[in-house]
């Protein structure tokens, strides 16, 4: 089954409702920038590169109201403070806000601004090249995730067992995934590899999404609760861990699901190598180091209530930060699109050059 998590329709754009999996595998139409802004707030659409596609169509769907630039800077910031931490959503929305810039420069020299007919014609035209540019975005994430996938599968032992946290898999992304893209292509090249996935409290897209994915596909696939994991790597049944990111700062550290900075310290604790995946559009060299991610902070009801019902006491206290940072020196590499490199080597402008 190939999983489309966005789909642009001609005139809209098809999410799958990843709030609804895996009970029911259903799609919601979005036809504005508000309701994408909505759909990426509330998580119907989830995952870095994922949110880096919605945001670019958000940004295209707003030109069909208005090419006015300072209208759509200021559409472009609502959609980017939907979800703060993934670094992918600032860098899409920005690339298509800058397009449009050039392009109504370039159209606008030498119109005549009574002109409603050419202005209309300007607003047609910087509308279907941010479709475009969003569509391309889509594809270029397909490819960098396959891609991902090939360097990833290489340093794969025969038969090993991964542990995986969150969901960094087709859902997260344009199709495909990017550590579920590793294993992909490692289960393709050897059937003997096993999944243990951890659920990923609170929102839980370990059980709900990355099992799904898996099972789906046929992957052996085991689902432990979080705090598990260091058992099973006490009893040397994980070989390695592979997860995704949503911002990976200069010096190599890398924001990603909360859990998976203790996920990191287990392996470290029994030297199990601990990779990140992801796509350069992942990297934000404007951050030194990942202290200065910014992390956002969720609702409350995501801890204390599993599918709306309450599973605590009311009074309780609650704190829900959605991401933590694993420092690089317990990152063994970062699998991207043009390779494995160690999180030294991320600042490197070779690594960069095509981003
Ligand atoms: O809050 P989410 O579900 O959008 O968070 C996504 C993650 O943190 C994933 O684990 C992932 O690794 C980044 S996306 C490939």
């Amino acid at each position: 089954m190939t999983i489309n998590p966005i789909e642009w329709t001609g005139k809209s754009v098809k999410l799958i409702d990843q709030t609804k999996l895996p009970y029911e595998y259903t799609f919601v139409e979005i036809n504005t920038y508000q309701e994408m802004a909505t759909a990426i707030k509330d998580m119907i659409v989830r995952g870095a590169p994922a949110i880096g596609v919605a945001g670019a169509f958000g940004v295209a769907l707003a030109a069909k109201e208005t090419t006015e630039i300072k209208e759509l800077e200021k559409i472009g910031e609502y959609l980017k403070s939907t979800r703060p931490t993934a670094v992918n959503l600032m860098w899409a929305v920005d690339k298509q806000i800058n397009h449009a810039k050039k392009i109504k420069q370039e159209r606008h020299s030498g119109l005549d601004p009574e002109s409603h007919e050419m202005l209309n014609q300007v607003q047609h035209d910087i509308y279907d090249v941010l479709v475009r540019n969003a569509l391309e975005i889509l594809n270029d994430d397909l490819n960098r995730c396959k891609k991902i996938g090939e360097h990833g599968s290489s340093i794969i032992p025969g038969g090993a067992n991964i542990l995986t946290h969150c969901n960094a898999g087709a859902l997260a992304t344009a199709g495909y995934g990017t550590a579920l893209g590793v294993i992909r292509s490692a289960f393709a090249k050897d059937p003997k590899i096993k999944v243990f996935a951890n659920e990923t409290r609170p929102r839980q897209q370990g059980a709900r999404l990355t099992a799904w994915e898996l099972v789906n596909e046929g992957i052996p696939t085991t689902l432990i609760t979080d705090g598990m994991c260091g058992y099973f790597m006490k009893k040397g049944m994980i070989d390695l861990v592979v997860v995704g990111a949503d911002r990976i700062a200069a010096n190599g550290d890398a924001a990603n699901k909360i859990g998976t900075y203790t996920v990191a310290l287990a392996a470290k604790a029994h030297d199990i190598p601990f990779y990140v995946a992801a796509p350069r559009s992942t990297i934000d060299m404007k951050i030194k180091s990942g202290d200065m991610i910014e992390i956002e902070e969720r609702d409350r009801t995501e801890v204390t209530h599993i599918n709306g019902k309450s599973i605590c006491p009311e009074g309780v206290n609650v704190i829900n930060p959605g991401f933590d940072v694993t420092p690089a020196g317990l990152i063994a590499g970062i699998i991207t699109e043009t390779g494995i490199y160690k999180p030294s080597e991320i600042a490197s402008s070779a690594i960069l050059s095509h981003k």
